[in-house]
Order: C-alpha cells, then sequence, then structure tokens
C-alpha cells in the first residue's frame, strides 16, 4: 500500500458527448467517462492505460476542470484546492501543433509567469531561463521560434511552462508518444528525475504499456469509460484480474 496522503479523490465521475445522427437528428450519448472513482496519492505516478477512445483525455480534462461534470465529483487536498489553477498542471503531446510555431521560446515562457502572476516583468527573464535550465534547456533557446526546435525540446518546453506554476500534481498526457525512441528516453529520464527534485505527483496517459510499467507506482486500466482495474504496477502486470488486461499485457509481452 502507498501510505501516503490522497492529494485528489475522483468520486463516480461521469461525463458524456452526444452526437447528432443527420439522418434521423437523434442525439446519440457516448459515455466517454462512466461512474469512474480512484484516488491519488501524494508523491505517486499512476499510469492511466487503456485503448484509443477510452476516456483517458476526458477524465484528465474533467479533473484539470477544462470540462464541466455530468456528475460525481473530484476532492483535493487542502493544499492543492487553495490555488488550483497553479497546483494542477497538464502536458500535452507537444509535438502536435500545441504550440504556436510563430512565437518564440521567451513569449511561450512568459505566458504562464503573466496569467497566473508568478513573478513580476522585471523578472521574466531570469525566471524562464531557470526553468528552460531546470528541463535541460539553454537560455541561448530564448530567442528561437517554435517552428525551429525539435520535437523533444518542444516537449521540454512543455514542461517547463507545466513547472512554472509550481504545481503539485501533474497530468502527461501521452507526453512522448510522438519522439523518436531515443528522445523518449531522455524524456522520461528528465521526469522522473523532476519529480523526485520537485515532489510531484505523476497522472501518466499512455497508451504504451511498456512506458507504463516503468514509469508508475500503480496502474489503472481503462476501457469503454470505465476504470476496470486499479492497483500496483507489478500486481497488475503478474496477475491481471480482467481480460482486457491480460490482452494488452499480451500486446507488451509480444514487443
Ligand atoms: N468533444 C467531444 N465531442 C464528442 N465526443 C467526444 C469528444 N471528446 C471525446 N469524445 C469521445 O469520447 C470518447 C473518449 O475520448 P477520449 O479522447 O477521452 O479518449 P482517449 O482514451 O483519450 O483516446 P486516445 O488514446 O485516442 O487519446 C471517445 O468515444 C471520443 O470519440
Ligand atoms: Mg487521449
Amino acid at each position: 500500500m502507498n501510505n501516503n496522503q490522497v492529494i485528489m479523490s475522483a468520486i463516480n465521475v461521469s461525463k458524456s458527448y452526444y452526437t447528432k445522427v443527420s439522418a434521423l437528428g437523434k442525439a446519440v450519448e457516448i459515455k466517454a467517462v462512466n461512474r469512474v472513482s480512484f484516488d491519488l496519492h501524494e508523491g505517486e505516478t499512476l499510469g492511466l492505460i487503456g485503448e484509443s477512445g477510452s476516456g483517458k483525455t476526458t477524465l484528465s480534462h474533467l479533473l484539470l476542470k477544462l470540462i464541466p461534470l455530468d456528475s460525481g465529483e473530484f476532492r483535493f487536498s487542502e493544499e492543492v484546492n487553495l490555488q488550483f489553477r497553479k497546483s494542477v498542471q497538464i502536458v500535452f503531446q507537444y509535438t502536435y501543433g500545441a504550440l504556436d510555431p510563430l512565437k518564440t521560446v521567451r513569449q511561450l515562457m512568459i505566458e504562464p509567469l503573466k496569467v497566473h502572476k508568478i513573478c513580476n516583468s522585471s523578472a521574466y527573464e531570469q525566471t524562464s531561463m531557470t526553468l528552460l535550465n531546470r528541463v535541460g534547456l539553454s537560455e541561448k533557446m530564448l530567442d528561437r521560434r517554435i517552428s525551429e526546435i525539435s520535437g523533444g525540446q518542444k516537449q521540454r518546453l512543455g514542461i517547463a511552462r507545466a513547472l512554472a506554476t509550481n504545481p503539485k500534481i501533474v497530468v502527461l498526457d501521452e507526453p512522448v508518444s510522438a519522439l523518436d525512441i531515443s528522445v523518449q528516453g531522455q524524456i522520461i529520464n528528465l521526469l522522473q528525475d523532476l519529480k523526485k527534485e520537485l515532489g510531484l505527483t505523476y497522472l501518466f496517459i499512455t497508451h504504451d504499456l511498456k512506458i507504463a510499467r516503468h514509469l508508475s507506482d500503480r496502474l489503472a486500466v481503462m476501457k469503454d469509460g470505465a476504470i476496470i482495474e486499479i492497483g500496483k504496477t507489478e500486481s497488475i502486470i503478474n496477475e491481471p484480474k480482467a481480460d482486457y488486461t491480460r490482452q494488452l499485457i499480451k500486446t507488451i509481452n509480444r514487443i
């Protein structure tokens, strides 16, 4: 058991989308997240795995309050609640156009500092440099445009932006899946180091059970909007309870 304090509890959270069927004009309900409950413990990495369309991104956007819930609730520790917008951050898959290619690294670093009033404008430069250095980027990058930096560098920049607010919980949605294998390894090592250094708690979303296994203290397996299995990583891998999980594990064993 992880005896650390519970930093977030999801209690029966649900979210449906409705799509129109053009011929009948009737709305069809997609239960993207269906009565999901789980806890996040302070300092852990919880890997959220499951096939495409199983509801992983929707669940994380609900947790971040980026979209409204239909029912259920998220409870956060008092410390997180006090400054929710700063305390819970997300790192997207930055390599796919999530960052404006015409902006400079400097402009993108200043954004979160401004929005969250992290420091005075006179300290923007120094704070940006410190954050870039923390993710292994040189301050020489400040005047580069996004279109002029590599996929791995974009991902590092995305991480630096998320760290600007000194978060407690970081949601990572497929942060390495668009990168070459060697760059994937570098970013994963960086994430591990940052977690230790800054005492972060991660919700790590991935299709890749191999990466999830390597990084996660616990795994949650999502299927059709529900968490069908959750537990310590090695218990899930060695003694999966659900057929679906068994199939997923077969897939990695073949790789
Ligand atoms: N804005 C939306 N409008 C309508 N349906 C949506 C919307 N966003 C997601 N969905 C549907 O909700 C379900 C869950 O989608 P979600 O993006 O959460 O899955 P996912 O597990 O993150 O998939 P992937 O691994 O491909 O990123 C899918 O059936 C998807 O088509
Ligand atoms: Mg997704």
